[in-house]
């Protein structure tokens, strides 16, 4: 994608991946919102990167998120990238579901209903534009799913099918269509200290920005880069293995 000029919108900007991607497309001369629910986060990031315009915001509801491309659409009517990083993790042990259907829901409307609906609402403001991208934030889980995280796995697959669909309908339009498939990183996803093992923040949105750059449409790093090309064999062999480890550093899960 060009990498400058660009107004772009990014969901769950004011932390984690979402900041990280923030600050390097500032750096390069883009105009950039981010919006998330905690106006306290969204202040802090402002405050690191004054430039930032911030925005309040539950994609997770569906009222919400209309609201949002109405404010952003008018207030910033060159908007022609989204970044839909958003999302939410929770560890969910099948045999033992104690918890009300809301709460299993959530992860499926944060991290699927969100982008996909979003996405939607959208592209005829895109297709007007000079040009314009969908980026999206998917998982290395959408290839080989964490057991332990069974219904964030399965959103993060459906978002990878979604994007792959949405890239051939978009084919002969001006809007480019991207997957970031993260692999473990170093941020505050599912709770913080969850992915202090995952890799560091900076080294990876730097790898993610250089691929962006090269022009590439579908962006891994380190594992999950390895896992795009791997067997389907490959592929259940690191999804046991995963699981065993998960079980064997989590025994009361
Ligand atoms: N870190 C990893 O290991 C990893 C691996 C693969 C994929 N990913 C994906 O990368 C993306 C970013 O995650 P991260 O690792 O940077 O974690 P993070 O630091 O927890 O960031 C998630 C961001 O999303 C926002 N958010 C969550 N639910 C929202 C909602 N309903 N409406 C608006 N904003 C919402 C959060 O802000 P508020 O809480 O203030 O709303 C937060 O700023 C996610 O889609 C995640 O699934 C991460």
């Amino acid at each position: 994608m060009k990498m400058s000029g660009n107004t772009l919108l990014i969901t769950g900007g004011a932390s984690g991946i979402g900041l990280a991607l923030a600050e390097r497309f500032l750096n390069e001369g883009n105009e950039v919102i981010i919006c998330g629910r905690r106006e306290s986060k969204l202040q802090e990031a402002k405050e690191r990167f004054p430039s930032l315009h911030t925005k309040v915001c539950d994609v997770s509801m569906e009222e919400s998120r209309v609201e949002l491309v109405k404010w952003v659409t008018e207030r910033f009517p060159k908007l022609n990238v989204i970044v839909n990083n958003a999302g939410i993790q929770q560890r969910v042990n099948l045999l033992h579901m104690h918890e009300e259907w809301q709460y299993y829901e959530k992860e499926l409307m944060s991290n699927v209903s969100a982008p996909i609906h979003l996405t939607s609402l959208l592209i005829p403001h895109f297709v007007q534009q000079e040009r314009a991208a969908v980026i999206n934030v998917t998982s290395g889980l959408s290839l080989t799913p964490g057991a332990w995280v069974p219904i964030y796995s399965a959103t993060k697959a459906a978002l990878r099918s979604f994007t792959i669909s949405l890239r051939h309908q978009l084919e002969e339009t001006n809007t480019e269509v991207i997957e970031i498939l993260p692999p473990a990183v170093n941020t505050d996803l599912g709770g913080p200290g969850l992915h202090t093992f995952g890799a560091p923040l900076d080294d990876f949105a730097d790898s993610i920005f250089e691929e962006l750059k090269k022009g590439k449409i579908e962006i891994g790093y380190g594992d999950s880069a390895k896992r795009l090309q791997a067997s389907k064999e490959e592929i259940e062999k690191a999804t046991a293995q995963a699981w065993n480890g998960f079980l064997k550093n989590n025994p009361e899960f």
